[in-house]
């Protein structure tokens, strides 16, 4: 059991909380491992709407579902849904919340999770909301950051290279405030750094944040955590193209250092492929975690899980 029937923003996953989902995540890739499929969700239905292009969200929800036994709704675009003919997202979420016992949406609007939530009368889950937050995101950054580094506090954690725009980078850095003694260090254009409104907040939670043109991962960082330059986000298009190629991280940077490479990808341009062999390039195994974690994600939400 959860103290929320809906997930909307990291702000609502407290040390408490992910310590409850972290136990479950570990229970069900445990139970991935030995039996494949389980039957914990097999009377009910889970509704996913992405309106937005996705590939490991979308995927891992359904992997989730699937290994968990319950049925599944689906609609993947605008274009397959009445949204294309003009119907309001309020009366979207009041007919799908008939056909299902849970709803996990994608959708470009910065907000459009939480009017979703609140018209809802089935648990929702926020699957990205635009430029906004992307909370199940920041699940799997925290529980492949426990798997790997064994804690979440205490952490020197590098942002790049768009915080501003970046809604896993906004999660991750609302669930990680939380946590005592954690240090944020922000690379990348100037453009494109976290605001000043932004950072007030992190240090409200008594994060202590800089900012820097670059950075030599041998400088006592625990964790890189970098996204591509989320190009449908800009206003700007030449903004996009003079600064694409210009952050990246190389083998050169990244071999021979302790710091962990974490990524939500796709990879665009911000990783050299050869990194992708070296040990601490760990973006292909935190993605793997996606499905244990919406799994324990799902089967909390509907309360049909203890903790272990
Ligand atoms: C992220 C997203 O959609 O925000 N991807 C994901 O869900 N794994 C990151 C991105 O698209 O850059």
């Amino acid at each position: 059991m959860l103290p929320f029937d809906s997930l909307i923003s990291a702000n609502q996953l407290t040390p408490e909380i992910i310590s409850q989902i972290t136990a479950v995540t570990d229970k069900m890739a445990d139970d991935i491992d030995r039996y494949g499929r389980i039957n914990l969700l097999e009377d009910k239905v889970v509704a996913l709407l992405f309106f937005e292009p996705s590939s490991r969200t979308m995927l891992s929800f359904q992997s989730a579902a699937q290994r968990l036994k319950a049925g599944m709704v689906f609609a993947q675009g605008a274009a397959s849904t009445s949204i294309e003919k003009g119907e309001s997202l309020e009366d979207t979420i009041r007919m799908v919340e008939a056909y299902s016992d849970i709803i996990v949406m994608r959708h470009p609007w910065h907000g459009s999770a939480e009017t979703a939530a609140r018209t809802s009368t089935v648990p929702f889950i926020n699957a990205g909301d635009g430029g906004n937050e992307h909370p199940t995101q920041s699940l799997i950054d925290a529980y492949t950051i426990m798997r790997h580094k064994g804690r979440l506090d205490d952490l020197n954690v590098v942002f790049g290279f768009d915080s501003l725009q970046s809604r896993s980078i906004h999660s991750l850095t609302t669930l990680l405030s939380q946590y005592p003694n954690n240090r944020f260090t922000f690379t990348g254009p100037e453009e494109l750094m976290p605001t000043s409104k932004m950072l007030e907040s992190m240090n409200d939670m008594g994060v202590e944040c800089s900012v820097a043109d670059s950075v030599d991962l041998n400088d006592g960082y625990d964790i890189f955590y970098v996204n591509r330059l989320q190009q449908e986000r800009f206003a700007d298009p030449v903004l996009f193209e003079k600064n694409r190629k210009k952050y990246r991280l190389t083998r050169k940077q990244v071999e021979g250092s302790d710091c962990l490479i974490l990524d939500p990808l796709p990879r665009i341009d911000e990783i050299d492929t050869d990194v992708d062999d070296l040990p601490n390039a760990l973006y292909f195994k935190q993605a793997s975690y996606g499905v244990p974690v919406r799994m324990a994600l799902l089967s909390l939400l509907l309360s049909k899980h203890n903790t272990p």
